[in-house]
């Protein structure tokens, strides 16, 4: 993995961001994979500015989200659906028709699993997946113990995760308990992949993703697996790395770097 160490959230961000153009600069009709959360905020800004200022166009594009919580309908205020188009879908010219996220109210969640992953894989598969970390390391919901080979599927949200995400919600007990997630072994196909982290409350699983055995205790782990995976973090977040020092030589002895 490639370790990226920046000064602030914004820089992440901006970097972040960066990447997803030279991937659009590549690739006109790129498959984007995307998360939600409060980690990839930023970069969503930074691309929707680059939209409305700069022209950077996503009318080729083609988007599939990580995951969606259980029993949320597309219009619910806490579905990741109404996530996705507030921060980013209503401000960028990606046609609806090419926006995936699973669907929290499917009546037959194993059929629908099976059609979003052919869905990716005739859409041509992922060109760059966007992936936040939970705090017990999980990646999308793919929460400890989960299969490294994991596809999509329902998962049990983890205590640890529930609590985390408690914030959104005006109670804990309005959490879902369930949702429908990309696998590890989905995740693991993309063609390159983003790890972002910001914050001090990350620093553990970070340094566990990134320095620790590849296990499914943090799920996050297994991209040590895949050659061409960049994690971008925050100093915070960096902080119980233990090779930051050869982390910042090689960011900054790139070659061709100035
Ligand atoms: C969201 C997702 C999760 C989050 C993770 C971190 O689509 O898949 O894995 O990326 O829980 O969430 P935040 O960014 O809110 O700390």
């Amino acid at each position: 993995m490639e370790v990226l160490i920046y000064d602030n959230y914004d820089a992440m961000c901006a970097a972040a961001a960066a990447a997803v153009v030279e991937t659009l600069n590549a690739k006109p009709n790129a498959v984007l994979g995307m998360a939600t959360g409060s980690t990839p905020l930023g970069v969503y800004r930074e691309l929707v500015r680059l939209h409305r200022e700069e022209g950077l166009d996503f009318s080729q594009v083609t988007t599939f989200n990580l995951d969606e919580y259980v029993g949320l309908g597309p219009n619910h205020p806490q579905s990741y659906h109404r996530f996705m188009r507030e921060h980013f879908f209503d401000h960028v010219n990606i046609p609806p028709q090419n926006v995936y996220i699973p669907h929290g109210t499917t009546s037959n969640a194993p059929a629908f699993c099976d059609w979003y992953e052919q869905r990716i894989k005739d859409c041509g598969g992922i060109d760059l997946q966007i992936l936040g970390i939970g705090t017990d390391g999980h990646i999308a919901f793919n929460e400890p113990t989960s299969s490294l080979g994991s596809r999509t599927r329902i998962k049990t949200l983890a205590k640890q995760t529930i609590d985390d995400n408690a914030r959104f919600f005006d109670n804990r007990d309005d959490v879902p308990k369930y949702a429908i997630t990309m696998g590890v072994g989905t995740i693991l196909e993309a063609r390159q992949i983003a790890l972002l982290a910001d914050g001090s409350k990350k620093a553990a699983a970070i340094a566990s993703a990134v320095e620790g055995p590849i296990t499914s205790m943090i799920t996050a782990s297994a991209l040590q697996w895949h050659a061409n995976t960049q994690v971008y973090v925050d100093t915070a977040a960096a902080g119980a790395l233990t090779m930051t020092d050869y982390y910042r030589w090689i960011q900054d002895h790139k070659p061709g770097a100035p």
